[in-house]
């Protein structure tokens, strides 16, 4: 996988994805992230990538030029016509789901923008997905393309070193994660559950999984309506279901 970042601020992307297992991922060379300037391809003199709104109102937009030059050379780059992510408050909103689709993809584009936006013209010819993290305002897209970049990363081959934990782990099946304990036995007077001392597997993964499904009902009872239940977790289900 090839990450692209379209951007005015590439160390911001670059420092952030360089660490941790994105990070180590890149050494092993299992994914590629590549920050493209915007700045670079600016029109004029003074490196300006930004002008006021025709129509008169507050703040600034980035210009289409610029933009669309920093995608050409990427274009340029990889022979291909990569699907380009726009980051915005008005996107679809990112899930697991669209994690898992967008990890199918060979060489992916993100677009970050900034000021007030990015002018209407070169996201009707450039963009393919309009993406979302939540109904909340930030103040450009990189740190959604990092957010992004986090999630589909972990589910390339590879990239965790346990292959099966990407599979269980929280949303796999619309439920979240049970709870885990590791050394000591005891702290501050709470011992982990004897079950889980027990060693026996089959009673350890049953309790695991009612765990999941009393977790799931407690605090994201909404992802309870898309997750597989038999009619025995229903039941359970239902009895921690909070009461308004
Ligand atoms: N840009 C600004 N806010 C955003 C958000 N919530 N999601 C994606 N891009 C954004």
């Amino acid at each position: 996988m090839n990450f692209h970042i379209l951007t005015l601020f590439p160390e911001m992307v670059m420092n952030g994805l360089n660490t941790s297992i994105v990070g180590r991922a890149i050494n092993n060379q299992l994914l590629t992230v590549e920050a493209i300037n915007i700045r670079d391809f600016a029109e004029n003199k003074h490196n300006r990538v930004d002008d006021y709104t025709y129509g008169g109102g507050a703040g600034m937009l980035m210009q289409a030029g610029p933009v669309y030059g920093a995608y050409q050379s990427v274009v340029e780059k990889t022979g291909k016509t990569p699907r380009v992510i726009y980051l915005s408050p008005q996107g679809q909103t990112f899930s697991q789901s669209m994690a898992e689709e967008f990890a199918k993809e060979e060489e992916l584009v993100f677009l970050c923008g900034h000021y007030e936006g990015i002018d209407e013209r070169v996201l009707e010819e450039i963009v393919t997905d309009y993406v979302s993290i939540g109904d909340y305002v930030l103040t450009g897209g990189e740190l959604p393309a990092m957010v992004m970049i986090d999630a589909i990363s972990r589910l390339i081959p590879g990239v965790l070193h346990n292959d099966t934990s990407a599979e269980f782990e929280s949303f796999q099946d619309n439920l979240l994660e049970y709870p885990q304990y590791t050394r000591p036995e005891e702290w501050h007077g709470k011992k982990v559950p004897e079950i889980l001392m027990s060693g026996h597997h089959a009673n350890v993964e049953k309790w695991r999984r009612e765990q999941s499904v009393i977790r799931t009902a407690q605090r994201r009872p909404d992802l309870l309506e898309k997750a597989v239940l038999t009619e025995k977790e229903k039941e359970l289900a239902k009895k921690y279901l909070p009461t308004e």
